[in-house]
C-alpha cells in the first residue's frame, strides 16, 4: 500500500498567511498540518509516500525532506497547476504503479488516525473506499449518498445536498481509479474532480464502500478552521515542561513548554503550547493558544490564538483573542504622537479594533 498526499493548490482562503507560506505548513499545536498527515500515514504502516506539489514545492520539500525523519521514503510529484484532485492522481501513475493506495489531502487533520480503515481496505477486494463524516454544511464539500452499505452517488459541493455525509479528503483506491481519471471531463470549475472519478467507478460496476468517521475532522482551509483544529489538538496534548518556568509563574492544566522556552512572572492557562526558545514575560497566555518558536510576548495577554515563529507582542493593553498571526509579526505600542493606530499590513490582512462606544 502506498500513500499519495496532495499539497498543491493555492490556499487563497488563508491569505495573507499563504502569500508567503504553503497552507499545509501552517502549524496546529506547533506541528505543521502536513507533518500530521505524514504521521497518520506512517502510523498506519504506509511508508512509501509521494507528495503532489505545486507553486510551493521548494518550501514543502525543504520542510519535509526525504522522509528519513519518519523512517519513510518520500518523493515529490510536480503538478503544473491545481487542475483537480483527479488530475493529481493521473500524474502520479508512475509512482503508484499497480499498488493499492491511500490518497490524503495535505490540509486535513483527523482524530484517531486511519489504522482501522487501512486494515479494512487491505483485507477486502473492494475497488475504492471513501472516508465520510456527517457535517452541518454539506454544500461546502463533496457529498455521498449511500444505499445498502455502498456509495451509489457523489456530488461535488452541491447547492442542494442529497445527504449530510461529506467526503473528508481521505480515499483508498486500487488501480481501476486510473481508468476513471482518464474517462472523466473537467467540471464547471475547470478541475478534474475526484468525486466524478469515483462516480465513474460506481456507474461502471466497481465496488465503492464508505467508511463513516465518527471523531472530529477539520479541513484547515480557513482561519476559523485552523483555530478549531488547534483547539482540538491542544486538548489532547500531554503536558510537559522542557523549558524554564520561574517561581513567580503559574501553569494551569495542559501546558507544554518546549525546549529553551522561558516563562517569567506569567500565567499560562492550558491547553496551550509555548514553542522552542519563545519568551513569555509578565504576560497571560490563555486556553487554546499555540505560540510557535522564537516568539516574545511581554506585558500582554493572548488567548485562543495561533502565533507563528519570531513574533513579538509587546505591552499591548487589550487581550488578543481568536487570532492567527503570521511569522515575524511585531505588535507593539508606538511612543510617537499623535496617539493613533499605526499599521503595516500585507494584502488581505484583517484587523479588528476596539470600538469606544461599546
Ligand atoms: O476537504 C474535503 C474536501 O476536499 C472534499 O469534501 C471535496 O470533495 C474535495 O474536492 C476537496 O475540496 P476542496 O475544495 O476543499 O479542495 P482544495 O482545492 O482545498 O484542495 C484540497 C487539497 O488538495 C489541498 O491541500 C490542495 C491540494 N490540491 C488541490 C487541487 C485542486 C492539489 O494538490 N492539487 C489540485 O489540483
Amino acid at each position: 500500500m502506498k500513500g499519495l498526499i496532495l499539497s498543491g493548490g493555492k490556499g487563497t482562503r488563508l491569505r495573507p498567511i499563504t502569500y508567503t507560506r504553503a497552507k499545509q505548513l501552517v502549524p496546529v499545536a506547533n506541528k505543521p498540518v502536513l507533518f500530521r498527515v505524514v504521521d497518520t500515514l506512517v502510523e498506519a504502516g504506509i511508508t512509501e509516500l509521494a507528495i503532489v506539489v505545486g507553486d510551493t514545492a521548494d518550501e514543502i520539500k525543504e520542510a519535509v525532506g526525504d522522509g528519513s525523519r519518519w523512517q519513510a521514503q518520500i518523493s515529490y510529484i510536480h503538478q503544473e497547476a491545481p487542475l483537480g484532485l483527479a488530475h493529481a492522481v493521473k500524474i502520479s501513475r508512475d509512482f503508484l504503479q499497480d499498488d493499492k493506495f491511500v490518497m490524503f489531502l495535505g490540509d486535513n487533520v483527523i482524530e484517531g488516525g486511519i489504522v482501522p480503515l487501512v486494515q479494512q481496505f487491505t483485507s477486502r477486494d473492494w475497488n475504492a473506499q471513501v472516508v465520510l463524516t456527517r457535517v452541518e454544511n454539506p454544500e461546502q464539500f463533496g457529498v455521498a449518498v449511500l444505499e445498502e452499505g455502498r456509495i451509489v452517488r457523489l456530488v461535488e459541493k452541491p447547492r442542494q445536498p442529497p445527504s449530510n455525509l461529506a467526503l473528508v479528503g481521505i480515499y483508498m483506491f486500487d488501480p481501476h481509479i486510473f481508468e476513471a481519471v482518464e474517462a472523466i471531463q473537467p467540471s464547471w470549475r475547470g478541475e478534474l474532480e475526484i468525486t466524478d472519478a469515483i462516480q465513474y467507478l460506481v456507474e461502471n460496476g466497481y465496488t465503492v464502500y464508505p467508511y463513516v468517521h465518527e471523531g472530529w475532522w477539520i479541513d484547515t482551509g480557513k482561519m476559523e478552521d485552523m483555530l478549531d483544529a488547534n483547539r482540538l489538538v491542544v486538548e489532547e496534548m500531554e503536558p510537559r515542561n522542557e523549558g524554564y518556568v520561574d517561581s513567580d509563574s503559574r501553569l494551569h492544566g495542559r501546558v507544554v513548554i518546549e525546549e529553551g522556552a522561558e516563562i517569567i512572572n506569567s500565567v499560562i492557562r492550558g491547553p496551550a503550547i509555548i514553542g522552542e526558545y519563545s519568551r513569555i514575560v509578565n504576560s497571560y497566555v490563555g486556553p487554546f493558544t499555540s505560540i510557535y518558536h522564537h516568539c516574545e510576548i511581554v506585558d500582554s495577554e493572548v488567548e485562543h490564538c495561533i502565533i507563528l515563529e519570531h513574533c513579538q507582542i509587546l505591552q499591548i493593553d487589550h487581550r488578543i483573542e481568536d487570532s492567527l498571526i503570521g511569522r515575524h509579526v511585531e505588535i507593539c505600542r508606538s511612543p510617537l504622537k499623535p496617539r493613533a493606530l499605526k499599521f503595516m499590513l500585507g494584502d488581505y490582512s484583517k484587523v479588528g479594533v476596539l470600538s469606544n462606544s461599546r
